[in-house]
């Protein structure tokens, strides 16, 4: 009779006997599957455990230190917080195309993460977040399975670790639960789910400091909104993309020449499809009239009413 106690309380033992004396090492994402291994691997070995939380710059607002609150703060976790903003701004500096802003970020990330592990000594084990589903996608069932997709992978070529996957045999929803079960606030466990490129996929085309604010702002009233409306846990992912468009719009006696907000909101069980949510009139008209009011350089908001197939969730 498998219950998530006895699940916690086996593989507790089962990391303390893996990893005696020794030392691991996490990359934090900020998202549930690693936090998740996070606190687990926190309640089995305490201070042999180092995370390291890159922050991009390419976080939605707050998140960052959310993340360092609850996990840093409410829990313990030795997390080495890696303020890469600038590395990442440099490296996106001119690049338009979706796939090669991806693989910049990808590798930058890696790249960082990988200079703060060397400056660590004596660490033996690396841990992911790997679920089931992701070794089944990867059609491997050995410990070589890397999590690229979340860009925690990628092991440094002269560094030797054993791999730590305690979520190896759980599905998405029993992550959650196990999470919950930790302690872990429920807005982190419950988190939509969010890109490893974050906010670089949300900018069209070239990202610049400039235009992730107005990503960053306009995402927040958003999300502000749909918690107001208890319209959380009804859509899948919602999300402000900044196409890069600006058109004319009137504001007091002048026009303005300014940028357009797109709202993407889907319904989905996998993402693998999806349709757009339908958000009542009111509580859009309310986000748009917020965002085009707190946001400078805005002056229109599109809703997305496209579904999955044939438009994709993110529009890059
Ligand atoms: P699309 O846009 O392909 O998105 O319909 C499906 C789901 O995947 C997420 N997504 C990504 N996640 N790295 C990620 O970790 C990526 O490069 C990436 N691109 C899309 C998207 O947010 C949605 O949940």
């Amino acid at each position: 009779n498998w219950s998530m106690d006895d699940f916690i309380d086996q593989q507790i033992e089962k990391i303390r006997e893996e990893v005696g004396d020794k030392k691991v090492l996490l990359g934090l994402s900020g998202g549930v599957d690693s936090s998740v291994v996070g606190v687990l691997l926190h309640k089995a070995i305490g201070t042999q455990l180092t995370s390291i939380f890159v922050d991009h710059g390419l976080l939605r607002k707050n998140e960052a230190d959310q993340v360092m609150e609850s996990l840093k703060g409410k829990f313990g976790l030795n997390i080495i917080k890696v303020d890469a903003q600038k590395r990442f701004l440099d490296k996106l500096e001119g690049v338009t195309d979706p796939e090669k802003k991806r693989k910049i970020i990808g590798n930058e990330f890696i790249q960082v993460f990988n200079d703060e592990a060397s400056k660590l000594d004596g660490i033996d084990f690396l841990a992911q977040g790997t679920l089931y589903t992701d070794v089944i996608e990867s059609g491997t069932s050995t410990a070589q399975t890397i999590k690229s997709h979340h860009n925690v992978g990628g092991l440094p070529e002269d560094m030797h670790f054993k791999l730590i996957e305690p979520l190896r045999t759980l599905f998405k929803d029993e992550t959650r639960e196990l999470g919950e079960k930790l302690g872990i606030p429920h807005d982190l466990v419950w988190r939509q789910p969010f890109p490893g490129p974050g906010l670089g996929i949300r900018v069209i085309g070239e990202v610049t400091q400039d235009k992730l604010e107005i990503v960053r702002d306009s995402d927040w009233i958003l999300r502000d909104e749909i918690k107001k409306a208890g319209l959380e846990e009804e859509v899948w992912q919602y999300f402000t993309v900044l196409p890069g468009i600006r058109s004319v719009g009137v504001m007091g006696d002048g026009r303005t020449y300014d940028y357009t907000v797109g709202i993407r909101a889907v319904t989905s069980i996998d993402g693998m499809t999806a349709d757009f949510a339908k958000i009542p009139w009111d509580v859009l008209q309310k986000i748009s009239v917020r965002i085009v009011n707190e946001v400078d350089h805005v002056n229109r908001i599109v809703y997305d009413i496209t579904s999955k197939p044939p438009a994709t969730i993110e529009w890059e």
